[in-house]
């Protein structure tokens, strides 16, 4: 056995910082090369960089506990914590508690995430995304307001079982939270952020009543009749938090996700035209996206008891960084890791979407989504450019990634 050595602290890791957000990877592959783990005092985190000590701590929640999932990484002022405490009554149910509780839970959501549910899915998001594919004009277009934002919001509230009448008034209220819990907002942000959290909450306590009281064919519902076979399994407060939970989970990250896919294709532009010219490499090329460029590069953890994570030693109550955008780009498990190439065999080891219990459960959609929405813009779009000189608008937070606007030049 090898003595553990202090952790190295790094003085200018800084996930929000301009070049960071820029784009992350240079700086990723750096401190990957570094050292295996590292104090970063911008953030007060410790952040661990390679693919095998990354995949260890998600396969080890005992020592590395989910809990800090949601937390605003900075402090909140008063004013929005108030807002908060007047109406807003969530509580941890998946992807930022742990077990015993986070296996009960998710046993219950995985049922109701069924294949079958899924698979119903698939021809709606077709249609959506053909209706918005349809609507879009030659010229020059944000391919983020006409399809990539409104496509995923639009088949998660579907799927949870809102009303189509109710989406604009939803998608209203969930702007800018990846800024609340990931990022440094302003005060005014904050408070904004806040009424729209009470709001949104209180939407969901009201459909899942009515859920209650006349369940349909929906993803509510199938909880529903969970509830009913056994209500002390799954409570309805715990329904009323899934509901809430993954209209965010299931919206930013597939908006952000198919955003990089377009950026990342259309730069790459001859593998663009390989994929137009054989659309059966889609579902390869969404893997490549996602180990080359994650809507979710890093996520986060905080530590049980102390522990040595690839020889260095890191506290208990630690706060932890996992950069998986820098474990996807490892030399020891991707050749020539810094190369986008769609044709690649093996990037689907890529952690993007997590491993172990906490295994996004939303990844079945979220490929099925940016599979459909490449393969129409393939057939209906294979001259599109990406308008150049254009700069590319990050939000500046810890774990979330992808461009707010995508300029492209749509053919006639
Ligand atoms: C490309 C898009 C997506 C990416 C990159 C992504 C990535 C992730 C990651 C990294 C985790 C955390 C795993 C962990 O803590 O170990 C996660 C968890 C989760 N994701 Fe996703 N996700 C995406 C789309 C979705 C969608 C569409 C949904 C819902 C429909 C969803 C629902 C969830 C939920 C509920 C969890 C928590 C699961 C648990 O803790 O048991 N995600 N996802």
């Amino acid at each position: 056995m090898t003595d553990a050595m202090a952790c190295p602290v790094n003085h200018s890791f800084d996930p929000l910082g301009d070049a960071y957000v820029a784009d992350p990877y240079p700086i990723l592959s750096g401190v990957r090369e570094e050292a295996a783990a590292f104090y970063a005092p911008a953030i007060d985190m410790w952040v661990i960089t390679r693919f095998d000590d990354i995949q260890s701590a998600l396969m080890d929640p005992g020592t590395f506990s989910a809990a800090v999932g949601q937390r605003p990484v900075f402090p909140l002022a008063e004013e929005a914590r108030a807002i908060l405490k007047a109406g807003f009554h969530a509580y941890p149910v998946m992807s930022d508690c742990d077990p015993p509780r986070h296996t009960r839970i998710r046993r219950h959501n995985q049922k109701a995430f069924s294949a079958r549910r899924i698979a119903t899915l698939e021809p709606k998001v077709w249609a959506k995304a053909t209706e918005l594919v349809d609507a879009i004009e030659p010229g020059v277009v944000d391919l983020v307001s006409a399809l990539t934002y409104p496509l995923p919001a639009y088949m998660i509230f579907t799927f949870i079982g809102f009303p189509d009448e109710d989406m604009d008034m939803l998608k209203s209220w969930c702007g800018n939270r990846i800024a609340f819990s990931w990022g440094r907002p302003t005060l005014d942000e904050q408070r904004d952020i806040a009424s729209n959290m009470v709001n949104y909450w209180q939407y969901c306590e009201e459909f899942v009543a009515k859920r209650l009281a006349e369940p349909v064919d929906d993803f509510t519902s199938d909880l529903i009749r969970i509830h009913r076979a056994d209500p002390e399994s799954l409570s309805i407060p715990d329904i009323t938090n899934v509901a809430y939970g993954l209209s965010f989970a299931g919206h930013e990250t597939t908006t952000s996700f198919t955003g990089n896919a377009v950026r990342r294709l259309l730069v790459n532009r001859g593998q663009w035209d390989d994929l137009c010219a054989d659309r059966s490499l889609i579902p390869k090329a969404v893997e490549e996206i996602l180990r080359y460029d994650s809507s979710i590069p890093a996520w986060r953890r905080i530590t049980t008891r102390a522990v040595t994570v690839g020889g260095v030693e890191i506290p208990a109550n630690a706060k932890i960084l996992l950069l998986l955008g820098a474990a996807n780009r490892d030399a020891k498990h991707f050749e020539a890791p810094e190369t986008f190439d769609v044709h690649r065999e093996d990037s689907r080891k890529h952690l993007s979407f997590g491993q172990g219990i906490h295994y996004c459960i939303g990844a079945p959609l979220a490929r099925m989504e940016a599979r459909i929405a490449l393969d129409l813009l393939a057939q209906r779009a294979p001259g599109m450019r990406l308008v150049e000189d254009q700069d590319f608008d990050f939000p500046a937070n810890v774990s979330f990634r992808g461009p707010r606007k995508l300029l492209v030049d749509w053919p006639q």
